[in-house]
């Protein structure tokens, strides 16, 4: 299979912070309203496809729209630069000297991340971590004409193109858009094959911010079985231990035990593991120590969801250089697509 990386590029280059997902909504509703039986959009703006299979159980799948950023929180009356509020955890080392984009009601404009120059610091102030409210956004226009376009709550994302790097792909926002495009490509395949669960493809919002729109959108599903598909750290880099990788690049889908928000059903993922090698899809196992996914919302719906979170091993994750392995990505996409098919052969309850 060939991944469809131009579908990919645009996800990750398209903007969308928490509770402004409009623009990734647009590109989901786009590819997933000629696939479904049935689209709709809730309150919170989730996207929900379902897919009419047979009598068998319902399962969710949730993958989500939003990335991390910023709204304006403030334009210096004098100057113009801007002051940012985070929506989702950047971390501030990162923020230095990036372009970002802020999304204004007359359009776009092309700011960049400043920051007091090294060369005026004391040496108090070159020790000190470095704080969001250390860092300005400078559009580089006067004022008066900054004051008349930007307005509080107008949101920021950060500018990066989706690059090919090697054998890996990188780009901003990979968390989550690989996850919704492994999603994405999973249903299509749906098309092509024969299928008992009721499945929906649900693209969720506001994740960043406490797993919001999976929590509303899983009331409203109700499933019996929820798959998350999200990243995960790959920290197999330099200057990390092997026992702190939680994932390695390249060596296939993620299938979670637990993270901070949920411990994935033991018996989700007994059968996921079997049906990966039935079908020689590489995958790996994780535990990882901090962070969670939509499946921690899901879990917790009404009196409770067998869920597991599926994830693409990602290196420098909630950066914009996040970097995935085609072939993970391709064995997320196998993996899902194939549990779909014989979901109605597994037994969650435990
Ligand atoms: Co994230
Ligand atoms: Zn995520």
């Amino acid at each position: 299979m060939a991944l469809n990386l131009a579908l990919l590029k645009e996800l990750s280059e398209a903007a969308g912070v928490p509770g402004r997902e409009e623009a990734v909504r647009e590109i989901v509703l786009r590819e997933l309203t000629p696939l479904a039986d049935e689209v709709r959009t809730d309150a919170l703006g989730n996207v929900i496809a379902r897919f009419r299979g047979g009598s068998g159980p319902k399962v969710m799948l949730a993958a989500h729209m939003d990335e991390i950023g910023f709204l304006v929180k403030h334009v210096d009356e004098k100057t113009g630069f801007v002051r940012l509020d985070p929506v989702g955890g950047f971390d501030p080392r990162v923020l230095v000297a990036k372009r970002v984009v802020v999304h204004t009601e007359s359009g776009d404009l092309v700011g960049a991340i400043g920051t007091k120059p090294v060369h005026v610091l004391t040496e108090e102030e070159r020790k000190k971590p470095l704080e969001i409210k250390d860092l300005f956004v400078d559009l580089g226009l006067p004022a008066e004409e900054v004051k008349a376009r930007v307005q509080i709550g107008d949101f920021v994302t950060l500018r990066q193109d989706f690059v090919a790097m090697g054998e890996l792909v990188s780009g901003k926002a990979m968390d989550d858009r690989v996850g919704l495009f492994a999603m994405i490509e999973a249903v299509r395949k749906l098309r092509e094959r024969s299928f008992e669960a009721e499945v929906y493809a649900v693209a969720t919002t506001q994740e960043e911010v406490g797993l919001r729109g999976a929590r509303v959108s899983g009331y409203g599903v109700s499933p019996e079985v929820g798959i998350a598909l999200d990243v995960t750290i790959a920290s197999d880099v330099p200057g990390a231990s092997e026992s702190d990788y939680v994932t390695k690049l390249g060596e296939g889908v993620a299938i979670k035990i637990k993270d901070s928000a949920s411990v994935s059903n033991p018996k989700l993922v007994r059968f996921l593991r079997k049906i990966a090698e039935e079908r020689d899809i590489p995958y790996q196992l994780e535990i990882l120590p901090r962070g969670g996914t939509d499946a921690g919302a899901m879990q917790l719906t009404k009196e409770g969801v067998a869920a597991v979170t599926l994830s693409i091993p990602t290196r420098y994750v909630h950066s914009v250089v996040e970097c995935v392995h085609p072939r993970d990505v391709e064995a997320t996409v196998d993996l899902l697509a194939a549990f779909l098919e014989r979901a109605h052969e597994g037994e969650y309850s435990l």
